[in-house]
């Protein structure tokens, strides 16, 4: 086990290197299932989300081969059944993009049910189910698996999905593919790497349009061929350092980004006071002036990322009057407020809404991860207080953000990643 030590206060200032999107590396890795043959992904980011998808792939029988640090041939063509049912899946949230791909490629999938970061009540996937029922599948959820099958093959449909659902569009996609004829799914999610899953299956020969708007089509074709696909990078991670400079002061340069997937962050960090200079792939972020209060609403893209709230949360802590986060996606997402209040902010939550007081500063606390962005506000919660800030249950933030710690160090924080002794095993070296 490891927990971070933050000796806070320091300005940030330097460069920060955005790696590949989380979210759309754990939705291309199970996508290369469809793939017909070998494909290259590259920019896919250095994080332990992504080493458990790829060994629950291995598992399955798939060939996957590192060529560089960012770059992993993946090739599925040895995977005989639809059938992934190990411990490890209900670790991970993304596991459940498996069951699309497994369905459109064998019309049947056996898979253990998601697990991942839990945000209070369960996370449901009815509208993935939805979806693989108008396809043609008839699916049981029970004993923690799901079973879909479809004895008489998937065919096209009409799709209206309840909620804007990330997860569901993206699962809807994947089962899709192949389906006979056209599928159409109406209220779909629009991040940034819905497109990107969008156009790996495109670059590998299959027929999506409309990712990105409200509606896709999907016309089915008959094989996916391999290739080579480069992920879109971070939004969040990018997001992640721009919260960061602007609790600590001083000055980033943000290199490897989309300024465009960044404005629902840039518009709000503005209106807090934060200078913002976006170029072609990177933007400089600067704070010299107080922060001032803002109200913040989390929405589906493009709207204000839930992915964010933690982080701006935090940094709101430190601005002048009084903010409102109001969350917009989740049931609830403030665990994390219990460890901030350890730290001195000033923060009342009321179900879905959190009303933040500026304080003048934080202090320093040991504080604990509860999930990867609850993590990441932690993070940002030390390096802007005072004093020494401990952080436990980082592994969760080791799922999403890739060598945080040293891009850290590199632009001036003092972070250190610090190994925690096991008490059973100093309880054996002194009996030895
Ligand atoms: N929902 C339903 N039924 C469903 C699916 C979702 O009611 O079948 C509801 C959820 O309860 C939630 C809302 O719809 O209230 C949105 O859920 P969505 O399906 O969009 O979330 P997800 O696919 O499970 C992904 C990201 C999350 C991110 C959300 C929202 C991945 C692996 N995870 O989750 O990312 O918060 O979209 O943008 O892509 C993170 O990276 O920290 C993270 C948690």
């Amino acid at each position: 086990m490891t927990k971070y030590v933050i000796k806070g206060g320091r300005p940030l200032r330097g460069t920060i290197e955005i790696s590949g999107a989380k979210n759309a590396a754990v939705a291309i890795i199970p996508a290369a299932m469809l793939v017909d043959g070998a494909c290259r992904i590259e920019n896919i980011p250095q994080i332990s989300d992504v080493t458990m998808l790829l060994n629950i792939l291995k598992r399955m029988g798939a060939r996957v081969r590192t060529v560089d640090r960012h770059t992993m041939d993946i090739d599925c063509s040895n995977v005989k059944r639809a059938r992934a049912d190990f411990d490890i899946m209900t670790k991970i949230r993304a596991s459940y993009y498996l069951i699309g791909a497994l369905l459109g490629r064998f019309g049947e999938a056996v898979v253990a049910m998601p697990g991942g970061c839990n945000f209070g009540s369960v996370r449901p996937i009815d509208q993935h189910v939805k979806g693989f029922i108008a396809l043609g599948a008839e699916v049981e959820v029970k004993n923690g698996l799901v079973v879909a099958r479809a004895e008489n093959g998937l065919h096209g449909a009409e799709i209206y999905l309840d909620v804007a659902s990330v997860g569901a569009t993206i699962n809807i996609m994947l089962a899709a593919c192949f389906a006979e004829g056209v599928t159409r799914i109406e209220n779909v999610a629009r991040e940034p790497h819905i497109v990107d899953v969008a156009n790996f299956l495109n670059a590998m020969g299959a027929d999506i349009r409309g990712a990105g708007t409200n509606v896709i089509k999907i016309r089915g074709v008959k094989r996916l061929s391999g290739g080579s696909y480069a992920l879109i990078p971070d939004q969040i991670e990018a997001g992640t350092y721009m919260a960061a400079v602007a609790g600590t002061g001083g000055s980033l340069v943000i290199k490897n980004i989309i300024p465009k997937h960044m404005d629902c962050i840039t518009g709000k960090l503005e209106e807090m006071g934060v200078s913002i200079e976006e170029g072609e792939d990177q933007m400089l972020v600067s704070r010299v002036k107080p922060l001032r209060r803002i109200n913040v609403k989390t929405l589906p893209y493009p709207g204000f990322p839930t992915d964010m709230q933690p982080q701006i949360a935090t940094v709101l802590c430190l601005a002048h009057g009084t903010s409102t986060i109001t969350e917009g996606v989740w049931d609830t997402r403030y665990k994390y407020v219990n460890e901030l209040l350890k730290m001195g902010a000033n923060i009342t939550v009321d179900g879905r809404k959190a009303i933040i007081e500026g304080v003048d500063h934080l202090t320093g606390a040991n504080v604990t991860a509860w999930d990867l962005r609850a993590g990441a506000a932690m993070v940002i919660a030390g390096l802007c207080a005072q004093g020494v800030t401990e952080i436990e249950g980082v592994d969760y933030i080791e799922r999403g953000y890739e060598d945080l710690v040293e891009k850290l160090r590199a632009v001036g924080a003092d972070i250190e990643s610090v190994d925690i002794p096991d008490p059973e095993e100093q309880e054996i070296i002194k009996i030895g």
